[in-house]
């Protein structure tokens, strides 16, 4: 299993003022197949320091394997989540933010008005993830065979690309 945490962006959530639901909905397809163990779930206002100094310590002294982040990725002047994911990455891993948006774009053209990026810091994958549930869900959906593959190159655990596709 790997080790994973769930990171919601939305001021009117922290508040209090309105119900989280796009974590959960993340939660509950990570969990799904037994692949994940999540770990630690938080709701934080769209605010990038705040962001940044989270997912630093998510990365680098819980050391989790995947941390997800929901919404902030958009056009509105307080979506800052895709900027303070690069400012705290070491390498961009662009396919995984490719191929979300280019199949929720079979479902919806306005998926292209979601920034979202996929990173790596140390031994962590981290990807963002829109902020409506039903965004999560079809984001989400599109890349999860892909990451334990890549989470096992990523942490040393497989070498070999050859032995095992996720995707046929
Ligand atoms: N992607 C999918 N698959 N389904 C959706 O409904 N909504 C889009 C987009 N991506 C959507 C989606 C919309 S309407 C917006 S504004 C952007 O994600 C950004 O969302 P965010 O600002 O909540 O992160």
């Amino acid at each position: 299993m790997f080790t994973a945490a769930v990171i919601t962006l939305s001021d009117k959530a922290a508040a209090g003022m309105r119900k989280d639901e796009s974590g959960p909905a993340a939660v509950k397809i990570m969990q799904r197949d037994k692949l994940f163990d999540v770990k630690e779930t938080v709701i934080i206002p769209d605010n990038p320091e705040l962001l940044k100094n989270i997912l630093i310590k998510m990365c680098d002294e819980k050391k989790y394997n995947l941390v997800l982040t929901t919404g902030g990725t958009g056009l509105s002047p307080r979506d800052f989540t895709p900027e303070a994911t690069m400012e705290i990455a070491d390498r961009m891993v662009p396919g995984i933010a490719e191929y979300m948006r280019a199949k929720s774009m079979e479902i919806t053209p306005r998926a292209m008005l979601s920034r979202g990026v996929a990173v790596v810091r140390k031994e962590t994958l981290i990807i963002n993830l829109p902020g409506s549930p039903k965004a999560v869900a079809e984001n989400l959906e599109a890349i999860l065979a892909a990451l334990p593959h890549g989470l096992e190159i990523m942490t040393g655990k497989a070498s070999d690309c050859g032995h095992q596709t996720a995707f046929k």
